[in-house]
Protein backbone atom coordinates (compact mmCIF):
# COMPACT_ATOMS: atom_id res chain seq x y z
CA UNK A 1 0.00 0.00 0.00
CA UNK A 2 1.29 3.53 -0.71
CA UNK A 3 0.90 6.30 1.79
CA UNK A 4 -1.87 9.14 0.70
CA UNK A 5 -1.10 12.72 1.37
CA UNK A 6 -2.06 14.54 4.51
CA UNK A 7 -6.00 15.94 4.75
CA UNK A 8 -5.88 19.00 5.44
CA UNK A 9 -7.26 19.63 9.33
CA UNK A 10 -11.03 19.87 9.78
CA UNK A 11 -12.86 17.42 7.52
CA UNK A 12 -15.56 15.59 8.72
CA UNK A 13 -18.40 13.46 8.06
CA UNK A 14 -22.15 13.86 8.44
CA UNK A 15 -23.58 10.09 7.98
CA UNK A 16 -20.23 8.97 6.42
CA UNK A 17 -20.49 11.46 3.58
CA UNK A 18 -17.91 14.50 3.65
CA UNK A 19 -18.90 17.85 4.47
CA UNK A 20 -17.81 20.98 2.61
CA UNK A 21 -18.75 24.14 3.28
CA UNK A 22 -21.56 23.18 5.35
CA UNK A 23 -23.22 20.75 3.44
CA UNK A 24 -22.64 17.06 2.34
CA UNK A 25 -21.12 16.61 -1.14
CA UNK A 26 -23.81 14.53 -2.11
CA UNK A 27 -26.05 17.63 -1.57
CA UNK A 28 -23.30 20.17 -3.44
CA UNK A 29 -23.57 17.49 -6.46
CA UNK A 30 -27.29 17.40 -6.44
CA UNK A 31 -27.14 21.49 -6.61
CA UNK A 32 -24.53 21.43 -9.24
CA UNK A 33 -26.43 18.35 -11.16
CA UNK A 34 -23.23 16.63 -12.43
CA UNK A 35 -19.90 15.37 -11.38
CA UNK A 36 -17.01 16.08 -11.57
CA UNK A 37 -16.46 19.20 -9.61
CA UNK A 38 -14.79 21.43 -8.11
CA UNK A 39 -15.59 22.69 -4.78
CA UNK A 40 -13.91 25.92 -2.52
CA UNK A 41 -14.45 26.48 0.36
CA UNK A 42 -15.07 29.93 1.14
CA UNK A 43 -14.65 29.63 5.31
CA UNK A 44 -11.35 28.18 4.60
CA UNK A 45 -10.08 30.94 2.44
CA UNK A 46 -11.04 33.16 5.07
CA UNK A 47 -9.38 31.86 8.04
CA UNK A 48 -6.46 31.37 5.80
CA UNK A 49 -6.19 34.82 4.88
CA UNK A 50 -6.95 36.02 8.81
CA UNK A 51 -4.24 33.39 10.04
CA UNK A 52 -1.95 35.42 7.63
CA UNK A 53 -2.83 38.59 8.54
CA UNK A 54 -2.02 37.92 12.13
CA UNK A 55 1.50 36.17 11.80
CA UNK A 56 2.90 39.01 9.26
CA UNK A 57 3.97 42.70 10.01
CA UNK A 58 1.34 44.91 9.37
CA UNK A 59 3.01 46.63 6.92
CA UNK A 60 3.38 43.73 4.82
CA UNK A 61 0.26 43.83 2.14
CA UNK A 62 -1.16 40.41 0.77
CA UNK A 63 -1.68 39.98 -2.90
CA UNK A 64 -3.28 37.25 -4.48
CA UNK A 65 -1.96 35.66 -7.93
CA UNK A 66 -4.62 34.73 -10.00
CA UNK A 67 -2.62 31.97 -11.69
CA UNK A 68 -3.52 29.53 -8.82
CA UNK A 69 -7.41 29.71 -9.30
CA UNK A 70 -9.67 32.38 -11.75
CA UNK A 71 -12.65 31.11 -11.29
CA UNK A 72 -14.54 34.33 -10.81
CA UNK A 73 -16.73 33.82 -7.79
CA UNK A 74 -13.48 33.10 -5.82
CA UNK A 75 -12.09 36.42 -6.85
CA UNK A 76 -14.63 38.33 -5.88
CA UNK A 77 -14.25 36.37 -2.40
CA UNK A 78 -10.75 37.37 -2.73
CA UNK A 79 -11.71 40.79 -3.20
CA UNK A 80 -13.05 41.58 -0.18
CA UNK A 81 -9.92 39.89 1.28
CA UNK A 82 -6.68 40.84 -0.52
CA UNK A 83 -4.80 44.21 -0.93
CA UNK A 84 -3.81 43.34 -4.42
CA UNK A 85 -3.74 41.09 -7.62
CA UNK A 86 -0.60 39.95 -9.69
CA UNK A 87 -2.09 38.98 -12.94
CA UNK A 88 -0.04 36.50 -15.81
CA UNK A 89 -1.85 37.37 -19.22
CA UNK A 90 -4.32 39.52 -21.17
CA UNK A 91 -6.90 36.75 -20.53
CA UNK A 92 -6.47 37.38 -16.97
CA UNK A 93 -6.86 40.87 -16.93
CA UNK A 94 -10.30 40.10 -18.74
CA UNK A 95 -11.56 37.70 -15.78
CA UNK A 96 -10.36 40.06 -12.98
CA UNK A 97 -12.09 42.87 -14.30
CA UNK A 98 -14.77 40.99 -14.88
CA UNK A 99 -14.92 39.91 -11.44
CA UNK A 100 -15.41 43.72 -10.71
CA UNK A 101 -11.34 44.08 -9.09
CA UNK A 102 -10.29 47.89 -9.42
CA UNK A 103 -7.34 47.64 -12.08
CA UNK A 104 -5.31 49.71 -9.78
CA UNK A 105 -5.11 47.18 -7.56
CA UNK A 106 -3.51 44.69 -10.41
CA UNK A 107 -0.32 44.05 -11.70
CA UNK A 108 1.19 42.27 -14.66
CA UNK A 109 4.33 40.04 -14.56
CA UNK A 110 5.22 37.67 -16.91
CA UNK A 111 7.51 36.53 -19.83
CA UNK A 112 6.46 37.06 -23.28
CA UNK A 113 3.68 39.64 -23.02
CA UNK A 114 2.13 40.92 -26.52
CA UNK A 115 1.82 44.76 -27.29
CA UNK A 116 -1.96 44.20 -27.82
CA UNK A 117 -1.78 43.10 -23.44
CA UNK A 118 0.93 45.73 -23.01
CA UNK A 119 -1.66 48.40 -24.66
CA UNK A 120 -4.37 46.97 -22.21
CA UNK A 121 -3.12 46.98 -19.37
CA UNK A 122 -1.62 50.72 -19.98
CA UNK A 123 -5.11 51.71 -20.52
CA UNK A 124 -6.61 49.91 -17.50
CA UNK A 125 -4.46 51.42 -15.28
CA UNK A 126 -2.29 48.17 -14.17
CA UNK A 127 1.02 47.81 -13.27
CA UNK A 128 3.97 46.30 -15.24
CA UNK A 129 6.64 44.08 -14.01
CA UNK A 130 8.71 44.44 -17.00
CA UNK A 131 10.72 41.48 -17.90
CA UNK A 132 13.17 42.80 -20.39
CA UNK A 133 14.47 46.17 -21.56
CA UNK A 134 12.97 45.66 -24.62
CA UNK A 135 9.73 44.94 -23.00
CA UNK A 136 10.35 48.15 -21.50
CA UNK A 137 10.82 50.18 -24.57
CA UNK A 138 8.07 48.54 -26.25
CA UNK A 139 5.16 49.61 -22.50
CA UNK A 140 7.21 53.60 -22.99
CA UNK A 141 6.27 53.37 -27.05
CA UNK A 142 3.09 52.39 -26.41
CA UNK A 143 2.17 54.54 -23.85
CA UNK A 144 3.32 57.83 -25.78
CA UNK A 145 1.34 56.58 -28.62
CA UNK A 146 -2.16 56.30 -26.27
CA UNK A 147 -0.81 59.52 -24.47
CA UNK A 148 -1.01 58.26 -21.23
CA UNK A 149 1.60 57.67 -18.09
CA UNK A 150 2.10 53.72 -17.68
CA UNK A 151 2.82 52.14 -14.45
CA UNK A 152 5.79 50.54 -14.30
CA UNK A 153 8.00 48.09 -12.40
CA UNK A 154 10.85 45.98 -12.86
CA UNK A 155 10.69 41.84 -12.21
CA UNK A 156 14.50 41.73 -10.96
CA UNK A 157 15.90 38.38 -11.43
CA UNK A 158 17.20 37.74 -8.35
CA UNK A 159 21.13 36.14 -7.46
CA UNK A 160 19.54 33.69 -5.55
CA UNK A 161 16.14 30.93 -5.21
CA UNK A 162 13.97 29.76 -2.58
CA UNK A 163 15.46 26.80 -1.28
CA UNK A 164 13.73 23.97 -1.19
CA UNK A 165 10.78 25.37 -3.20
CA UNK A 166 9.04 23.06 -5.95
CA UNK A 167 9.43 25.77 -8.77
CA UNK A 168 12.82 27.64 -8.84
CA UNK A 169 12.54 30.77 -10.57
CA UNK A 170 15.69 33.09 -9.62
CA UNK A 171 19.33 32.65 -8.94
CA UNK A 172 21.07 32.02 -12.44
CA UNK A 173 20.02 32.47 -16.02
CA UNK A 174 16.24 32.63 -16.33
CA UNK A 175 13.36 34.11 -18.78
CA UNK A 176 11.90 35.73 -16.25
CA UNK A 177 13.04 39.14 -15.01
CA UNK A 178 15.91 41.21 -15.54
CA UNK A 179 19.23 40.43 -14.28
CA UNK A 180 19.86 42.05 -11.10
CA UNK A 181 23.15 44.48 -12.11
CA UNK A 182 21.10 45.75 -15.49
CA UNK A 183 18.00 47.25 -12.82
CA UNK A 184 19.90 50.35 -11.94
CA UNK A 185 19.93 51.49 -15.35
CA UNK A 186 16.54 50.68 -16.35
CA UNK A 187 15.08 52.58 -13.29
CA UNK A 188 16.78 55.45 -14.45
CA UNK A 189 16.04 55.18 -17.60
CA UNK A 190 12.03 54.85 -16.29
CA UNK A 191 12.23 57.55 -14.11
CA UNK A 192 13.22 60.13 -16.65
CA UNK A 193 10.53 58.78 -19.26
CA UNK A 194 8.17 60.61 -17.27
CA UNK A 195 6.22 57.07 -16.54
CA UNK A 196 5.29 56.49 -13.23
CA UNK A 197 7.97 54.81 -11.32
CA UNK A 198 5.98 51.56 -9.63
CA UNK A 199 9.17 49.83 -7.89
CA UNK A 200 10.76 45.56 -7.93
CA UNK A 201 8.97 42.63 -8.33
CA UNK A 202 11.13 40.11 -6.96
CA UNK A 203 10.02 36.77 -7.23
CA UNK A 204 12.61 33.47 -6.22
CA UNK A 205 10.30 30.41 -6.14
CA UNK A 206 7.42 28.98 -5.19
CA UNK A 207 6.31 25.69 -3.30
CA UNK A 208 8.61 25.54 -0.53
CA UNK A 209 7.38 24.56 3.24
CA UNK A 210 10.63 25.33 5.17
CA UNK A 211 9.77 28.33 7.06
CA UNK A 212 13.64 29.26 7.90
CA UNK A 213 14.15 28.85 4.33
CA UNK A 214 11.23 31.47 3.39
CA UNK A 215 12.78 33.89 5.46
CA UNK A 216 16.18 33.88 4.45
CA UNK A 217 14.85 34.66 1.02
CA UNK A 218 12.83 37.01 1.90
CA UNK A 219 15.83 38.81 3.80
CA UNK A 220 17.93 38.27 0.93
CA UNK A 221 14.82 40.49 -1.55
CA UNK A 222 15.15 43.49 1.10
CA UNK A 223 18.85 42.89 1.03
CA UNK A 224 18.80 43.25 -3.46
CA UNK A 225 16.10 46.12 -2.89
CA UNK A 226 17.88 48.19 -0.94
CA UNK A 227 21.09 47.75 -2.94
CA UNK A 228 19.17 48.31 -6.32
CA UNK A 229 17.45 51.43 -4.92
CA UNK A 230 21.15 52.71 -3.91
CA UNK A 231 22.70 52.22 -7.36
CA UNK A 232 19.62 53.24 -8.56
CA UNK A 233 19.49 56.61 -7.07
CA UNK A 234 16.15 56.87 -7.80
CA UNK A 235 13.57 55.94 -4.51
CA UNK A 236 11.73 53.01 -4.28
CA UNK A 237 7.86 53.21 -3.65
CA UNK A 238 6.94 49.64 -3.97
CA UNK A 239 8.50 46.22 -3.36
CA UNK A 240 6.88 43.18 -3.91
CA UNK A 241 9.13 40.56 -2.07
CA UNK A 242 7.49 37.68 -3.82
CA UNK A 243 5.86 34.41 -2.43
CA UNK A 244 6.41 30.92 -2.68
CA UNK A 245 4.29 29.40 0.54
CA UNK A 246 3.93 26.17 0.15
CA UNK A 247 1.53 23.54 1.52
CA UNK A 248 1.54 20.22 2.42
CA UNK A 249 0.10 17.59 -0.66
CA UNK A 250 2.34 14.61 0.07
CA UNK A 251 2.95 12.07 2.68
CA UNK A 252 6.01 13.38 5.16
CA UNK A 253 5.04 17.02 4.02
CA UNK A 254 4.54 19.76 7.21
CA UNK A 255 3.02 22.89 6.64
CA UNK A 256 4.95 26.26 6.79
CA UNK A 257 5.85 27.54 10.11
CA UNK A 258 3.81 30.77 9.38
CA UNK A 259 5.01 32.30 12.91
CA UNK A 260 8.55 31.99 12.21
CA UNK A 261 8.41 33.81 8.83
CA UNK A 262 5.88 36.48 10.38
CA UNK A 263 8.51 37.24 13.41
CA UNK A 264 11.81 37.40 11.23
CA UNK A 265 10.19 39.75 8.22
CA UNK A 266 8.79 41.78 11.32
CA UNK A 267 12.49 41.96 12.64
CA UNK A 268 13.63 42.96 9.14
CA UNK A 269 10.86 45.91 8.92
CA UNK A 270 12.18 47.04 12.30
CA UNK A 271 15.68 47.76 11.00
CA UNK A 272 14.89 48.90 7.29
CA UNK A 273 17.74 50.42 5.79
CA UNK A 274 16.97 54.61 5.07
CA UNK A 275 16.75 53.82 1.41
CA UNK A 276 13.45 51.73 2.20
CA UNK A 277 12.32 53.13 5.16
CA UNK A 278 8.95 55.00 2.70
CA UNK A 279 8.77 51.65 0.82
CA UNK A 280 5.03 49.72 0.54
CA UNK A 281 6.34 45.86 0.77
CA UNK A 282 4.03 43.02 -0.94
CA UNK A 283 4.33 39.47 -0.93
CA UNK A 284 1.92 37.51 -3.62
CA UNK A 285 0.32 34.42 -2.59
CA UNK A 286 -1.23 32.16 -4.95
CA UNK A 287 -1.71 28.16 -3.90
CA UNK A 288 -1.10 29.09 -0.07
CA UNK A 289 -4.04 30.79 -0.18
CA UNK A 290 -7.13 29.08 -1.89
CA UNK A 291 -4.78 25.18 -2.62
CA UNK A 292 -6.09 23.57 0.43
CA UNK A 293 -9.76 24.75 0.11
CA UNK A 294 -10.41 22.86 -2.89
CA UNK A 295 -12.17 19.72 -3.25
CA UNK A 296 -12.06 17.71 -6.28
CA UNK A 297 -15.11 15.38 -6.45
CA UNK A 298 -15.94 12.63 -8.79
CA UNK A 299 -17.90 10.02 -9.13
CA UNK A 300 -16.93 6.10 -9.33
CA UNK A 301 -18.28 4.35 -12.99
CA UNK A 302 -16.85 1.37 -12.82
CA UNK A 303 -14.90 -1.08 -10.42
CA UNK A 304 -12.66 -3.51 -11.81
CA UNK A 305 -9.59 -5.95 -11.23
CA UNK A 306 -6.59 -6.62 -13.01
CA UNK A 307 -4.47 -8.81 -11.99
CA UNK A 308 -5.20 -8.85 -8.54
CA UNK A 309 -5.06 -4.96 -8.11
CA UNK A 310 -8.09 -3.05 -7.41
CA UNK A 311 -9.19 0.00 -9.52
CA UNK A 312 -11.94 2.76 -9.60
CA UNK A 313 -12.81 4.02 -12.48
CA UNK A 314 -14.21 7.68 -11.96
CA UNK A 315 -15.42 10.03 -14.09
CA UNK A 316 -12.80 12.58 -13.12
CA UNK A 317 -9.32 12.53 -13.90
CA UNK A 318 -6.09 14.50 -15.41
CA UNK A 319 -7.79 16.77 -17.17
CA UNK A 320 -9.02 18.31 -14.39
CA UNK A 321 -6.44 17.73 -11.65
CA UNK A 322 -2.98 17.30 -13.80
CA UNK A 323 -1.00 17.73 -10.40
CA UNK A 324 -2.85 15.13 -8.45
CA UNK A 325 -2.04 12.65 -11.48
CA UNK A 326 1.78 14.03 -11.36
CA UNK A 327 2.11 15.12 -14.08
CA UNK A 328 2.58 18.92 -13.27
CA UNK A 329 5.99 19.79 -12.03
CA UNK A 330 7.16 16.62 -10.18
CA UNK A 331 9.48 14.68 -10.85
CA UNK A 332 8.68 11.53 -8.84
CA UNK A 333 4.74 10.71 -8.50
CA UNK A 334 3.13 10.79 -5.17
CA UNK A 335 0.13 10.42 -3.66
CA UNK A 336 -1.99 13.45 -3.59
CA UNK A 337 -4.41 13.06 -0.26
CA UNK A 338 -7.45 11.62 -1.41
CA UNK A 339 -10.51 9.73 0.26
CA UNK A 340 -13.82 7.83 -0.63
CA UNK A 341 -16.29 11.01 0.17
CA UNK A 342 -19.06 9.08 0.51
CA UNK A 343 -17.68 6.70 3.12
CA UNK A 344 -15.56 9.11 4.83
CA UNK A 345 -13.63 8.24 7.39
CA UNK A 346 -14.64 4.63 7.52
CA UNK A 347 -11.45 2.71 7.90
CA UNK A 348 -9.22 0.96 5.52
CA UNK A 349 -10.50 -2.80 3.80
CA UNK A 350 -8.58 -2.46 0.24
CA UNK A 351 -5.65 -1.22 -1.46
CA UNK A 352 -7.30 0.31 -4.35
CA UNK A 353 -6.01 2.55 -7.32
CA UNK A 354 -8.38 6.00 -8.24
CA UNK A 355 -8.10 6.35 -12.71
CA UNK A 356 -9.72 8.58 -14.66
CA UNK A 357 -11.57 8.00 -17.66
CA UNK A 358 -8.50 9.03 -20.16
CA UNK A 359 -7.02 5.95 -22.00
CA UNK A 360 -3.61 6.98 -21.19
CA UNK A 361 -1.77 4.79 -17.71
CA UNK A 362 -0.77 8.50 -16.68
CA UNK A 363 -4.53 9.29 -15.73
CA UNK A 364 -3.84 8.49 -12.14
CA UNK A 365 -5.37 10.32 -9.14
CA UNK A 366 -4.30 8.23 -6.33
CA UNK A 367 -1.95 5.12 -6.85
CA UNK A 368 -2.77 1.94 -4.40
CA UNK A 369 -3.93 3.63 -1.22
CA UNK A 370 -5.44 2.15 1.04
CA UNK A 371 -9.45 2.71 1.28
CA UNK A 372 -12.57 1.64 2.54
CA UNK A 373 -14.26 -0.72 -0.05
CA UNK A 374 -16.09 1.78 -2.87
CA UNK A 375 -18.66 0.42 -5.06
CA UNK A 376 -20.03 2.31 -8.65
CA UNK A 377 -21.90 5.32 -7.83
CA UNK A 378 -19.70 6.22 -4.52
CA UNK A 379 -17.72 9.65 -4.83
CA UNK A 380 -14.26 10.33 -4.36
CA UNK A 381 -12.28 13.25 -3.35
CA UNK A 382 -8.89 14.62 -3.97
CA UNK A 383 -8.07 17.20 -1.54
CA UNK A 384 -5.70 20.53 -1.75
CA UNK A 385 -7.04 20.62 -4.99
CA UNK A 386 -7.80 24.39 -4.69
CA UNK A 387 -4.81 25.82 -6.98
CA UNK A 388 -3.28 24.61 -10.25
CA UNK A 389 -6.49 22.15 -10.76
CA UNK A 390 -9.04 23.32 -13.06
CA UNK A 391 -6.65 25.88 -14.29
CA UNK A 392 -3.74 23.86 -15.14
CA UNK A 393 -4.90 20.56 -16.35
CA UNK A 394 -6.01 19.91 -19.90
CA UNK A 395 -10.02 20.15 -20.16
CA UNK A 396 -10.39 19.33 -23.70
CA UNK A 397 -8.67 16.22 -23.68
CA UNK A 398 -10.35 13.46 -25.37
CA UNK A 399 -13.18 15.51 -25.47
CA UNK A 400 -13.99 15.33 -22.12
CA UNK A 401 -14.60 19.15 -21.57
CA UNK A 402 -13.73 21.44 -18.05
CA UNK A 403 -15.58 20.29 -14.82
CA UNK A 404 -17.97 22.12 -12.61
CA UNK A 405 -16.87 24.61 -10.10
CA UNK A 406 -18.43 26.06 -6.92
CA UNK A 407 -17.87 28.42 -4.28
CA UNK A 408 -18.99 26.39 -0.96
C1 LIG B 1 5.50 35.40 -10.55
C2 LIG B 1 4.71 34.42 -9.79
N1 LIG B 1 3.86 34.84 -8.85
C3 LIG B 1 3.11 34.00 -8.12
C4 LIG B 1 3.17 32.64 -8.32
C5 LIG B 1 2.28 31.79 -7.50
O1 LIG B 1 2.91 30.80 -6.80
P1 LIG B 1 2.12 29.97 -5.68
O2 LIG B 1 0.79 29.63 -6.22
O3 LIG B 1 2.98 28.80 -5.43
O4 LIG B 1 2.00 30.88 -4.48
C6 LIG B 1 4.05 32.13 -9.29
C7 LIG B 1 4.14 30.69 -9.52
O5 LIG B 1 4.92 30.16 -10.22
C8 LIG B 1 4.83 33.05 -10.04
O6 LIG B 1 5.65 32.61 -10.98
Amino acid sequence: MKALGPIPAGFAAEGGVLVVGGKPVTQWVEEAGDTPLFLYEADRIRDRVAQLRRAMPERLALHYAVKANPFPSLLRLMNELVDGFDIASGGELDIVTGAGIDPALVSFAGPGKRDRELEAAIRAGVTLNLESEAEADRALAIAERLALTPRLAIRVNPDFDLKGSGMKMGGGAKPFGIDAERVPELVRRIAASGAEWRGFHIFAGSQALDGEAIAETQGQALDLAARLALQSGVALPHCNLGGGLGIPYFPGDAAVDLQLVGERLAARFQDLPEVLKDTAFCIELGRYLVGEAGIYIARVIDRKESHGEVFLVTDGGLHHQLAASGNFGTVVRRNYPSAIATRFGAPVEEEASIVGCLCTPLDKLADKGGFPRAEVGDLIAVFCAGAYGATASPASFLGQGPALEVLA
